[in-house]
């Protein structure tokens, strides 16, 4: 049977136990309001370990004064049901004053890959991510955490904070889910009004686009952009674009021409929702 651990030493004391055991631990770590992105990650660590956590713990430092800290969606009921039936072993839900005492005031930051992207528009997001992330890898001792490639850049910060502090867990990232018609899932698409939701998988079509132009022989990144960034003003009128950036995949800088390898990524505001969605252009 499932258990459920709220309390942040408790889970660190099950945490060393099964890692002095010897036993694979798989941790997803995760906001709740689960749909099949959250779920395919924990099917997928499911296969690979002995024992699976699942955390939901909507962290209150990765968001920025004026974002949705206190609207964010949250169904602990239907995610435990869900959590049972993908095989979560322990259920970890700590308490915001438990996670952070008071006076806490230590943080990971990982500067050279958030200039960019997400780090831009979001000036505190990865170091709230970066630490959490390593307090929740120091109180459930994984041998490895699932992620998924949704959120490409978070991923990437994960990657080096973990291989740049030694911390004995492997990070791995999975593929984006998305719904029948293209839009990547996420928690935040209960945001979007019927009209805004049939828009929205427009943001995909875009990124398709721009691989089809480059497929096509352009190499300008200027041009690409421009031509996406119009494609969206006629499909998404009410959209306004945080940002479109053509990045190397792992340092996350923005590239002036194509090359082998990009990720094209994009942050747009649609009403309420801030969604984001990227796409790997290898040409190899
Ligand atoms: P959250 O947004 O709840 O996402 C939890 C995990 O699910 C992340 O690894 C994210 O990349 C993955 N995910 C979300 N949507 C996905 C999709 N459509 N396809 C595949 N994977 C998807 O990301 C966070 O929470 C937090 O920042 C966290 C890492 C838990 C730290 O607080």
């Amino acid at each position: 049977a499932m258990r459920c651990v709220q309390n942040p030493q408790s889970m660190q004391e099950l945490g060393l136990e099964w890692r002095r055991q010897g036993l694979r631990v798989g941790l997803v770590p995760t906001m709740g309001y689960w749909h099949e992105g959250h779920l395919s990650l924990m099917r997928w660590a499911r296969e690979h370990c002995d024992l699976l956590v699942a955390s939901i713990f909507v962290n209150p430092t990765q968001f920025g004064p004026g974002e949705d800290l206190e609207n964010y969606p949250s169904d602990t009921k239907r995610d435990s049901a869900l959590a049972a039936e993908c095989g979560v072993d322990v259920l970890f839900t700590p308490r915001k004053d438990e996670m952070y005492l008071p006076d806490h005031g230590t943080w990971v930051t990982v500067p050279e890959l958030t200039k960019n992207l997400c780090g831009r528009s979001r000036p505190v997001h990865f170091q709230g991510v970066a630490t959490v992330v390593c307090k929740l890898f120091n109180l459930v001792q994984p041998t490895f955490a699932a992620f998924g490639e949704k959120d490409w850049q978070q991923l990437a910060v994960i990657r080096k904070m973990t291989r740049e502090l030694d911390i004995p867990v492997r990070v791995e990232g999975r593929p984006i889910v998305r719904e029948a018609d293209g839009l990547a899932m996420s928690s935040r698409n209960v945001y979007l009004t019927p009209e805004e939701r049939a828009v929205a998988p427009h943001i995909q079509k875009g990124l398709c686009l721009l691989e089809s132009m480059i497929r096509a022989g352009e190499d300008d990144c200027a041009v690409l952009r421009r031509g996406v960034m119009e494609y969206y003003a006629a499909r998404i009128p009410t959209g306004v674009l945080d940002y479109l950036e053509l990045v190397d995949p792992e340092r996350i800088e923005t590239v002036d021409h194509i090359r082998t390898d990009v990720l094209a990524a994009v942050a747009l505001r649609i009403g309420k929702a801030r969604l984001i969605d990227n796409k790997r252009i290898n040409l190899e």
